[in-house]
């Protein structure tokens, strides 16, 4: 398997945006603008927040959209509050469910072991995981964003099977390049991938990390997406701003089909 035979999979990441009704007009939106377009050569998420979740399983029915979460409890249930389960995310007809965004690691406390937990929960439950890592800016001019990366995706993937990892998209997302509107270099994003792919192989075996999509995310936009989803080993985008611009979310879309 190589870059012609993995599906892309372009991925909104509406982060804390959109009411319920919001989410629906947007979903309506995107809906919209991509009715007359060729839509079936990459995978479309919608990852909205928690409240949105059931007005977006709704607004997407008729439609290839998939629906994710942008977090889950590692916990079955219990005395968590403000938290939500696996098994709740399943019940509202989520497929989909975001772990380990920089966002969460920065503001939250979110270590490399508590995404390790997350993603054993989601995958039990029978969820589809987005799994983010990425590097500080100040990693990156040290030199170790290889080794940064490559730890956060072995903890990650910490006691998780061969056969669990065809539920697991990897997304790396640079944490300089987040909402900075500073986007990695088609160049720069490549070689991370690449590298990625390079752990998968040492974890599990060549062919699974072949078959593995490694998404970019970081200020990608309609402007900038077709040369980075052109590289090798970028199989996708997950998109915070752009993907609440309905047109904009479906040039990124549109770029994936090539
Ligand atoms: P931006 O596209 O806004 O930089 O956000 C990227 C991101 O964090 C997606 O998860």
């Amino acid at each position: 398997m190589n870059k012609a035979t993995r599906k892309a999979v372009i991925a909104g990441n509406w982060k804390m945006n959109k009411t319920p009704a919001e989410a629906t007009a947007l979903i309506n939106d995107i809906k919209a603008t991509i009715a007359d377009k060729k839509t079936d050569g990459c995978d479309i998420i919608v990852g909205v927040p928690f409240v949105d979740l059931a007005a977006a399983v709704e607004a997407v029915k008729d439609s290839a959209i998939k629906v994710a979460a942008q977090n889950v409890h590692w916990a079955e249930k219990g005395a968590f509050t403000g938290e939500i389960s696996a098994e709740m995310l399943k019940a509202v007809g989520v497929e989909y469910v975001i772990i380990g965004h920089s966002e969460r690691r920065q503001y939250f406390g979110e270590t490399n072991e508590t995404v390790n937990q997350r993603v054993k929960a989601a995958l039990a439950a029978g969820l589809k995981v987005i799994l983010c890592v990425g590097e500080l800016k100040d990693e990156r001019l040290l030199g170790i964003t290889e080794e940064i990366v490559a730890m956060q995706t072995k903890v990650a993937l910490n006691e998780i099977s061969a056969e669990d990892m065809k539920n697991i998209i990897i997304a790396y997302e640079p944490v300089w390049a987040i909402g900075t509107g500073l986007t990695a270099t088609p160049a720069q994003a490549e070689e991370v991938c690449a590298a990625i792919r390079k752990v998968i192989a040492a974890l599990y075996d060549c062919t699974l990390a072949e078959a593995t999509t490694i998404q970019y995310g970081g200020s990608m936009n309609a402007g900038n997406a077709a040369e980075l989803l052109s590289m090798k080993n970028i199989d996708g985008g997950l998109i915070g701003g752009a993907s609440l611009k309905a047109p904009d979310f479906a040039t990124i879309i549109e770029a994936a089909q090539a």
